[in-house]
């Protein structure tokens, strides 16, 4: 049974709430995109497993703890690669997976376009990330495509998601935990997040 954890951190809903301004521009607004990602990424991986090293310190050698897991993050091209950074500043590391995908802008169906994964996608705890889950669609075949490749521990990072997107994924993939900044209203007509902080993608990037 999958996990739907929303943060409710007042550091997380202040950027968010930043973020979400129309008036802020590419250079915070990438910032605080990675910023948020960061102090999810704290918190996802509360629970990851740790094993036992002897280390040598200037005193004395002592036993203490190591990751005893790869991670690996995955963004989703393009608006994932916004929140990578934020996360790989806790967690150097990890290994970075990537998935193009892009929306038909009518039939808002996914196409994938590009998948490079490192080869330790099985025994590795992987953090799938895309700042907007609309309709769902581009998630669910990212969780296909990291499956393929053996992934079985998939936690899902997204900054703000439709009721809709998340339905399907909790009901197709409920072994994936999905970890939310925020789950807004719905879509709209055109299947943008209501309020949501518009293309995210064109925010990060300058390319609206
Ligand atoms: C956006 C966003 C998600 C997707 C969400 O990407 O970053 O990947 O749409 O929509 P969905 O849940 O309905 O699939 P977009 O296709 O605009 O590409 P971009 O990141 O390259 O701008
Ligand atoms: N992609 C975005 O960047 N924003 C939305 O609201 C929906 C999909």
């Amino acid at each position: 049974m999958s996990k739907l954890t929303i943060f409710e951190h007042p550091l997380i809903t202040h950027k968010l709430t930043l973020a979400r301004d129309e008036n802020t521009g590419m250079r915070d607004f990438r910032a605080l995109v990675n910023e948020i990602g960061g102090l999810m990424a704290y918190e996802i991986t509360r629970d990851l497993p740790v094993k036992e090293v002897t280390v040598k310190t200037p005193i004395c050698e002592t036993k203490a703890f190591v990751l005893a897991k790869e991670l690996v993050i995955v963004p989703i091209l393009r608006a994932g690669i916004g929140m990578v950074d934020g996360i790989h500043n806790l967690i150097p590391t990890a290994k970075i997976g990537h998935i193009g995908m892009y929306r038909d802008e009518v039939t808002l169906e996914p196409h994938e376009y590009y998948a490079k994964f490192p080869k330790e996608m099985p025994e590795s705890s992987v953090l799938l990330v895309d700042p907007m889950i609309a309709t769902g669609g581009s998630v669910l075949m990212a969780i296909d495509a990291l499956k393929k490749r053996g992934a079985k521990d998939i936690r899902l990072v997204g900054l703000v998601a439709a009721p809709e997107g998340i339905k399907r994924i909790l009901e197709k993939h409920p072994d994936v935990d999905i970890y939310l900044a925020a789950l807004d209203e719905k879509l709209n007509e055109v299947g943008y997040i209501v309020p949501g902080l518009g293309d995210c993608g064109d925010r990060l990037f300058g390319t609206k």
